[in-house]
C-alpha cells in the first residue's frame, strides 16, 4: 500500500463514524447511514465518542445544512474562497452516505453526460446499448444507491448544464431511453445534492432562478472568532506537518501575527479598531493554513527548524501577494502602521514588520 496525500472523509474518519454508528440510537432517515444527531456530532465533534470537530465556527449553519438535505431540496453552499464550502460539502456527504465521492466538477467543459451517464464505446459498439456499456455519472450513481452527490462550483457550468441539473432535481430521475422505450432510474431514498459555489465565481454563469428554487441557500462565512480560527489553524498545521520527518514549531506568537494578519487584511479592521486597506488577494483561512504550512517547512528544512514572523512574511510576500502590485503596496502600508506600532511591544510583530519592509524594499 502507498500512503495517499489525501483520503476521502469516510477513509479517513473511518474509526470515528464506525464509534458514531455504534452508538446511533436516534431516529434514522432511511437512505441515511447515520441519524441526523450522529452527522452533527461527526462535523462538530463529540469530545465523549473521541469524534473531532472538523468544522469550526458556525454550529447552527451545520443544523440547517443537515434539515436542508432531509427534505427534497438540494443544499447549495455559497461563500467566499476558502471558508470550507467544499470541506463542509465532503463532511455531510460521509455522515450521511458513507461515501462522499460521488462528485462532479464544475467547470466550463462539463456536458450534460456528466451529470447523466456515458458510455464505454468498446462495448457500445460490440454489444449495442446495454447496462454493462453504461457508464453512471456520480449523480445517477448517487441516485441508484440513495446517496448524495456533490457538484463544485456549479456556477462555472454553462447554463444548459446547469438546467439539466433542474430536471434532476425536480424529476429526480434519469431516463435511459437507449436502454429501451421507458427505462428510467428513479432516486432512491437517501439521495439528494450538496452543491458549492463561490462568491467571486457568481456572475461568470449567472444561476438561473429555477435552479434558485431547487436549493437551500446557506452562506458559508469566515470564521468569526479569532481564537477559534487560531486552534483551528494550528491544529490543521499539526495534520499537515505529522506527514513530514521533521519537527518544526511555530511559537504562540508567531501563529498569532499569522492569524492576526489575516484576519486584519480580510475584514479591513483591525482587532484596536483602524481601517486597513483590503488586498485583492483572498485572505481566507484555508490560505492562512497554506502560508502557515509553507512558513514551517521552510524553517524545518531549509533553516533551524524554529518557525519565525520572518518565514510567515516571506510566505505572504511571496505566494499572497505575488503578483499584484496594488496588493503588495497595502501590505506594506500594514506593515508601516499597524504591524511596526505591535511591534513596540512584541519581538514577533517586530520581526514580521522588518521582512515586509526589507522584502518589498528590496
Ligand atoms: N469554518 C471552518 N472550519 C474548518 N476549516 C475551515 C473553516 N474555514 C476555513 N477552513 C479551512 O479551509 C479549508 C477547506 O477549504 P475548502 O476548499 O473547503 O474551501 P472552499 O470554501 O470550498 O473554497 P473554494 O471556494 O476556493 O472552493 C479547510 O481545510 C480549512 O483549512
Ligand atoms: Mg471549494
Amino acid at each position: 500500500m502507498v500512503d495517499v496525500q489525501r483520503e476521502a472523509a469516510e477513509q479517513r474518519y473511518a474509526a470515528e463514524l464506525a464509534r458514531l454508528s455504534e452508538g446511533d440510537a436516534d431516529p434514522r432517515p432511511r437512505g441515511w447511514v447515520l441519524s441526523p444527531r450522529a452527522v452533527r456530532r461527526f462535523v462538530l465533534g463529540d469530545d465523549a465518542l473521541e469524534v473531532s470537530q472538523k468544522f469550526f465556527g458556525d454550529d447552527a449553519l451545520v443544523d440547517r445544512c443537515i434539515v436542508s438535505l432531509l427534505g427534497q431540496q438540494g443544499l447549495m453552499l455559497v461563500g467566499e474562497p476558502g471558508t470550507a464550502k467544499s470541506l463542509l460539502s465532503e463532511l455531510l456527504a460521509a455522515g450521511i452516505s458513507g461515501d462522499s465521492r460521488l462528485v462532479v466538477q464544475g467547470s466550463a467543459g462539463v456536458l450534460e453526460d456528466h451529470l447523466r451517464y456515458g458510455w464505454n464505446y468498446a462495448l457500445l459498439l460490440a454489444e449495442g446499448p446495454s447496462e454493462r456499456a453504461l457508464i453512471p455519472s456520480p449523480v445517477l450513481s448517487a441516485m441508484r444507491n440513495g446517496k448524495i452527490a456533490r457538484i463544485e462550483e456549479l456556477t462555472r457550468c454553462a447554463p444548459e448544464v446547469q438546467d439539466a441539473m433542474i430536471s434532476l432535481l425536480s424529476e429526480r430521475t434519469v431516463a435511459i431511453p437507449e436502454l429501451g422505450a421507458g427505462v428510467e432510474d428513479r432516486a432512491a431514498l437517501g439521495f439528494n445534492v450538496i452543491g458549492t459555489a463561490n462568491l467571486r465565481d457568481l456572475g461568470v454563469n449567472e444561476m438561473s432562478s429555477a435552479l434558485k428554487r431547487r436549493f437551500n441557500f446557506e452562506t458559508v462565512h469566515p470564521i468569526a472568532d479569532a481564537a477559534f480560527e487560531k486552534t483551528l489553524i494550528a491544529r490543521q498545521l499539526q495534520d499537515r506537518v505529522a506527514d513530514h520527518p521533521v519537527n518544526a514549531d511555530m511559537g504562540d506568537d508567531v501563529l498569532d501575527v499569522l492569524v492576526q494578519v489575516f484576519r486584519d487584511l480580510r475584514t479591513g479592521r483591525t482587532s484596536e479598531g483602524a481601517t486597513v486597506a483590503q488586498p485583492k488577494s483572498v485572505m481566507s483561512t484555508a490560505e492562512a493554513v497554506n502560508v502557515a504550512h509553507a512558513a514551517t517547512l521552510n524553517a524545518a528544512y531549509l533553516d533551524g527548524g524554529t518557525v519565525n514572523a520572518d518565514h510567515v512574511a516571506r510566505q505572504l510576500r511571496g505566494v499572497v501577494f505575488k503578483d499584484d502590485p496594488e496588493d503588495a503596496r497595502k501590505l506594506r502600508t500594514y506593515a508601516d502602521t499597524i504591524a511596526r506600532s505591535r511591534g513596540r511591544s512584541s519581538r514577533a510583530w517586530a520581526t514580521f514588520y522588518k521582512s515586509v519592509k526589507d522584502g518589498l524594499d528590496g
